[in-house]
């Protein structure tokens, strides 16, 4: 049923954030030979790609995405050979494999930038962005840092100039109009592909370009205090300037010198922006729909999402839709437990390539980190904002021995494990038939064998306020699916041709497979059920 060359049309890809997925080697750090345990697990859960986040040699202020060299793997998660090794068995598994490619700026520790520092006239000074300082003496515009809102220039007293770091002042940025830095960094999507990784997830990918001109940005008067600090400027010239479709367009082509792999773009930008970075099918193939991110969990606003960004889709495009990742909240602490299955049935259920967060699967909530024990660089430039990501980012919960076997017991993991782990865990999910883990899995499985989940057509329906409903269609093969968005029992009168006709495949709550419906569907409080046609 796949297309052809188009694998991750149809696969539901799974985010693995290696630090806290399995330690292997009692050092209290997820790393790849750990991956390599969970393989079985992950083949179980039924996901086709995993995407690894950076493993790549890093002095790890930013958690990897400060990379000091592209084309090696990191101490901490293990060897090139284990990366190899991780290559070699999940394509043994029919599963594809995705890291990450971070274009806007390195490490301060990477050997280019140390060398573009040392003197004005070294021939890597022009591959990061450096300016003199205004007439004052001041940085050279207002431009704020995404971590702490205080200028991006860092002054660099040996040279007398500034450079620029849109992020932590340990991430520069790479200037990508200068030739040489451009074919260093294209090559290096060519050292991936050649050593058979499937995509990549391009980082920040809307920042690579900067305005040649570096205009200020205009001031954003609904700023106020208690909002992120960076948020003070509009930033009409630090991200999604026009010539960034040139730089999607020279990675696209690199990955285009090869069959079958795929790229997928990060990009916060409103729908109408996002579906300009497919091109003419020759930018991204996926520009990452954060859509439910910056939608209030609400029937009609996610019908209104969803009908918003479908039509938005330029001819061919595919869509794309995530519910979690490493820097925002986890999905089941911001909509609450009982929302969070419905939100797995929206997820694995619109047409479109679904990314799973590891852990949202066994409903993993977000953990409180006491002040002593953050690590997140952003809550520490920018506190007490709800700003910080490591709440997000705690070890998987594997079963209720101690540390979840997410370490070993006598180990401290490197960010601590959530309270919950005993009884929120994948071991006793697995053996529970009505767990998140058991929804999860079962839709996943039913997304597979229906051709009409996993490439049909979408079109939404009229439904009663608080229910979201709409129609998957392949061929004659009819499915729908109706969420309840809210606490209260429902009752949905069905199109004409699903009256009479309809029986239940699954239900969130998982208990009424095979119901046979007759006019109209009662649902309960916080249920979602996928409906097909008896024939
Ligand atoms: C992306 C990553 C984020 C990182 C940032 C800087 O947004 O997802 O984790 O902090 O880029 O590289
Ligand atoms: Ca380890």
């Amino acid at each position: 049923m796949a297309y052809k060359n188009e694998w991750w049309k149809t696969g539901v890809i799974y985010q693995v954030y290696p630090r806290s997925f399995q330690d292997s080697n009692g050092d209290g750090i997820g790393d790849l030979p750990g991956i390599m345990q969970r393989l079985d697990y992950l083949q179980w859960l039924g996901v086709d790609a995993i995407w690894v986040s950076p493993c790549f040699p890093s002095p790890m202020v930013d958690f990897g995405y400060d990379i000091s060299d592209h084309t090696d793997i990191d101490p901490i998660f293990g060897t090139l050979a284990d990366m190899d090794a991780l290559i070699e068995a999940v394509h043994a598994r029919g599963i594809k494999i995705i890291l990450d490619y971070v274009p806007a700026h390195t490490s301060d520790q990477h050997p280019w930038f140390i060398e573009s520092r040392a003197s004005r006239d070294n021939p890597k000074r022009d591959w990061y962005v450096w300016r003199d300082p205004a007439p004052d003496g001041g940085p050279p515009n207002n431009w704020l840092c995404r971590f702490d809102g205080e200028t991006v220039w860092e002054w660099d007293e040996k040279t007398g100039q500034y450079y620029m770091h849109y992020f932590f002042k340990a991430q520069p940025d790479l200037n990508w109009h200068n030739p040489e830095l451009r074919a260093t960094m294209l090559n290096i999507l060519r050292f991936w592909f050649d050593r058979g990784i499937d995509g990549l997830r391009v980082d920040a990918c809307y920042r690579a370009i900067k305005d040649p001109l570096f205009r200020d940005n205009p001031p954003n008067h609904d700023w106020h205090d208690g909002m992120d600090p960076s948020l003070k400027m509009i930033e009409k010239y630090t991200k999604n300037l026009p010539a960034v479709h040139q730089f999607n367009r020279w990675v696209r082509a690199v990955a285009d010198e090869y069959d079958e792999r795929m790229l997928i773009g990060e990009l916060y930008l409103s729908t109408e922006q996002v579906v300009t970075h497919y091109g003419q099918n020759d930018e991204f193939h996926l520009p990452l729909n954060s859509g439910i991110f910056s939608t209030p969990w609400y029937a009609e606003a996610m019908h209104g999402l969803v009908d918003h960004y479908e039509s938005s889709l330029p001819e061919g495009a595919w869509p794309n839709w995530v519910i979690g990742n490493h820097d925002k909240h986890r999905f089941a602490t911001h909509v609450g437990k009982a929302q969070a299955r419905v939100g797995m049935m929206l997820l694995l259920t619109l047409r479109g390539t679904p990314t799973l967060y590891y852990g949202d699967e066994i409903g993993m909530a977000d953990v409180e980190i006491p002040l002593d024990e953050i690590q997140d660089p952003w809550e520490k430039s920018a506190p007490n904002l709800g700003l910080g990501r490591d709440p997000e980012r705690t070890p998987m919960q594997w079963d209720s021995s101690p540390n979840a076997s997410f370490c070993q017991a006598e180990v401290s993991p490197w960010m601590r494990l959530s309270d919950d782990y005993k009884q929120v865990n994948v071991a006793s999910s697995r053996d529970k038939p009505y767990s998140m883990l058991s929804l999860t899995q079962a839709i996943i499985q039913l997304r597979r064998a229906t051709a009409a989940l996993s490439i049909g057509d979408y079109y939404s329906l009229y439904a009663p306020e608080g229910i979201f409903a709409y129609r998957r269609l392949q061929d004659d093969e009819h499915i729908i699916i109706a969420l309840n968005f809210t606490p209260y029992p429902k009752t949905w009168i069905l199109p004409v041709e699903m009256r009479g006709v309809s029986t239940i495949l699954l239900s969130t709550l998982l208990d009424r497979q095979g119901e046979k419906l007759g006019e109209s569907l009662d649902l309960r409080g916080d249920e979602g059920v996928i409906l097909g046609r008896c024939s």
